[in-house]
């Protein structure tokens, strides 16, 4: 099997993934990350937590009317569900209790950033690849038998120097993650798996929007033009990418309106990402659960019938994790399963209506509290 028989498939799982009213729930947390959010609830990292957690939110009931797939770390993937009263001979996998609700499972394959050496001076101004190509066909090919039908790869890219015009991320940074990218796109979807294009522009930093525009546009051409060099087939794959916000420690609040982000947010996509991708899905970041889907919820308002871009006219969905989970592991926190689902359910179902800008303000309980972690790693 090839690229070129996996065609078919891959548009389709890709269309299904972005279509209006569902969304992607991001639950691919590496291990010492997963850690940190059960810490923040007093829950311990082991092996066994981890799965009743992750099974508390992939039994959600109603789950799969508003989430379409979830991304999975590997762990997961291979893990059964952990749900009292079932003996051990009668356990599912967790991905069969998605699968039943329709949710496609997903997984990361890459295995984390690294830095790129000759760029950093010190830790906090250095810059990272993302690694993990080495035998990824063999196990793009492993996760598909298990029941992977897409997968995620993210690169992250840091404006070091607020709105200096050098103080974004150097050429090389971006040249070395496009290539990445493209390179892992390529790969997974020579095993049928949708690849999940991830260049995420950290929300770190005091700069203003404007300079998160710049960055993000040369970004995703670069991407773009990095796909195009390894014949990555775009109907085939989805951009994940941050939304259009100042850095979390600029000041000037008027720069955070719905209205501002939206419009930002849809123009970067529209001079940036080609209109052949099967659609786009934001990540989180950091921001607070609210904001993350009245943001998604004014973008599907802007009018992109207007411009000689329109063309572009790719579903806008989310894929967020912090946004998605932060009420859940705190309702549950470890035990309350009932009310950590009710909690995910809340979200799910408000950025789901909010793919299709139909989200009231308020009208779900969240919490506010701003999820964002400097230098943050997944
Ligand atoms: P957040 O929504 O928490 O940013 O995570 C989404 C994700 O998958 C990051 O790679």
């Amino acid at each position: 099997m090839t690229l070129e028989t996996y065609k078919k498939e891959l548009q389709a799982t890709a269309a299904k993934l972005v279509r209006k009213g569902k969304g992607i729930l991001a639950a691919d947390e590496s291990n010492p990350t997963c850690g940190k959010r059960l810490a923040t609830v007093g829950v311990k990292n082991t092996e066994s937590n981890r799965r009743k957690y992750r099974t508390m939110l992939a039994t959600t009931p109603g789950l799969g009317e508003h989430i379409s797939g979830a991304i999975l770390y590997e762990e997961t993937l291979y893990q059964k569900a952990s749900i009292y009263g079932v003996k051990a001979a009668d356990e599912r996998l967790i991905i069969d209790h998605l699968r039943d609700q329709s949710i496609i499972p997903g997984i990361k394959v890459d295995t984390g950033l690294r830095p790129i050496i000759d760029t950093l001076p010190n830790a906090k101004e250095g810059e990272f690849y993302c690694t993990g190509l080495d035998g990824l066909l063999e196990r793009a090919q492993e996760y598909y038998k298990q029941g992977a039908r897409f997968a995620k790869w993210r690169a992250t890219f840091k404006i070091h120097h607020g709105d200096d015009e050098s103080g974004g991320p150097s050429e090389r940074a971006i040249q070395e993650n496009a290539r990445g990218l493209a390179r892992y796109a390529r790969t997974v979807q020579e095993a049928g798996l949708v690849p999940i294009i991830e260049p995420e522009v950290l929300m770190d930093g005091d700069h203003r929007l404007g300079t998160t525009r710049i960055h993000q546009e040369h970004i995703y051409r670069e991407v773009y033009n990095a796909c195009a060099l390894d014949g990555v087939y775009l109907e085939g794959s989805l951009l994940k990418c941050a939304m259009t916000i100042p850095g979390n420690e600029c000041e000037m609040e008027e720069e955070r309106t719905p209205r501002r982000v939206s419009a930002s947010t849809v123009g970067v996509l529209m001079r940036s990402v080609p209109k052949e991708p099967g659609g786009v899905v934001f990540l989180s970041g950091g921001l607070p659960e609210e904001a993350a889907t009245v943001y998604l919820n004014a973008m599907q308002k802007v009018d992109r019938s207007a411009t000689f871009e329109k063309r572009r006219e790719w579903n806008m969905s989310f894929s967020f994790g912090r946004a998605l989970q932060h009420s859940a592991l705190k309702a549950w926190g470890g035990k309350n399963i009932k009310a950590g689902q009710a909690a995910l359910l809340a979200r799910a179902q408000a950025n789901a209506e909010a793919t299709t800008g139909n989200y009231v303000a308020g009208s779900q309980p969240s919490s506010d509290d701003h999820l964002h972690i400097a230098g943050y790693t997944y």
